[in-house]
């Protein structure tokens, strides 16, 4: 479940590229305003703290520490004391300011580093005790070990295949770990009855979207979440629950979810049957499509399995049709 090599480097690209650009548009910024102002006589210098706090949000205190010696000197020599009498700086002056600047780089980019990695802990205990809370729902129903963690790879998987930005990849990640906990609810000679169930136990079990929805309506981290937990036993015909809602009603991560949902379960070994292979579930998938699933996700998971698949060594060469 983590994003390829390829993604993290556009991504880190992107995010310096856009520190480089704030620090640079920022100190020449200052160094225009100092300038026209009349010189570091004025209150302007104070504005180079704006290129070094970026420099130090971006790229942590080595950065803080090169943009306060770049505006150090920017503000240093180059600029007289007095731009209209045509008066230099002493030197001890500039040196002094360039000090500070570095100084200030130097303690703010510690400072942001350490809240940095804080709070990637926090995200991590986050998710180990949800993966925790969640490992408990997968013990009490016998026939879905780890379903919830094979959801989120599958679904994570999809959103890969399409493109999705990030955050949709995330949101995929905490909506399928969580969309089954409302099962906590439901009896467990219900959830492992191996035999078919009743009208009555069916209505039961389909109550769990809702009440994994109500679980997580308090909490305000996972509200965005919400609509994809409550709906991922929707159809694109409207034959779905809890809502009966069709195809664009319902929102993207609900029909990846679906999907990805649907594949686990047929691939696994249930209380009335045997798993599937992966290519009987892909084609059960493909038959779905346009009826139960959204056919651009079936295609997406189709491609995206595909591509992990190892080739057979042993079979016979395709022939041209
Ligand atoms: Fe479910």
């Amino acid at each position: 479940m983590s994003f390829s090599f390829s993604q993290r480097l556009a991504e880190w690209e992107r995010h310096h590229a856009a520190g480089m650009l704030l620090a640079g548009a920022t100190l020449l910024g200052a160094a225009a305003a100092t300038y026209l102002a009349g010189g570091t006589q004025s209150a302007f210098p104070h504005l180079f703290y704006i290129p070094v706090l970026i420099g130090s949000f971006f790229f942590g205190p080595l950065g803080g520490v090169v943009v306060g010696v770049v505006a150090g000197i920017v503000c240093g020599p180059a600029m007289p004391l007095d731009t209209e009498r045509d008066i230099p700086q002493p030197v001890s002056g500039w040196l002094v300011r360039l000090l500070f600047f570095s100084g200030v780089g130097l303690c703010a980019g510690t400072l942001n580093r350490s809240l940095h990695r804080r709070i990637a802990e926090l995200h991590q205990l986050n998710e180990e005790v949800v993966r925790a809370f969640v490992r408990a729902l997968d013990a009490k129903d016998h026939y879905t070990s780890r379903h919830s963690e094979k959801v989120a790879e599958y679904a994570e998987g999809i959103a890969r295949q399409m493109n999705l930005p990030r955050e949709v990849q995330e949101r995929l990640r905490w909506a399928a770990l969580l969309h089954d906990v409302g099962k906590l609810g439901v009896p467990t000679h219900i959830l492992n009855k191996p035999g078919k169930l009743d009208p009555h136990e069916w209505e039961i079990i389909k109550r769990h979207p809702v009440e994994s929805e109500r679980i997580f309506a308090g909490v305000a981290q996972f509200r965005p979440l919400l609509k994809a937990i409550r709906h991922h036993h929707e159809r694109v015909d409207g034959r779905g629950y809890p809502d009966g809602l069709t195809g664009e009603e319902l929102c993207l991560e609900a029909r990846i979810l679906a999907v990805a949902d649907a594949f686990d379960a047929m691939t696994s070994q249930r209380a009335y049957r045997a798993p599937m292979s992966e290519e009987e579930a892909l084609a059960q998938l493909k038959a779905g499509a346009g009826a139960q699933f959204d056919p651009e996700i079936v295609a997406a998971m189709v491609t995206w399995r595909r591509s992990l698949a190892v080739p057979d060594q042993h079979a016979a060469p395709r022939i041209p049709a």
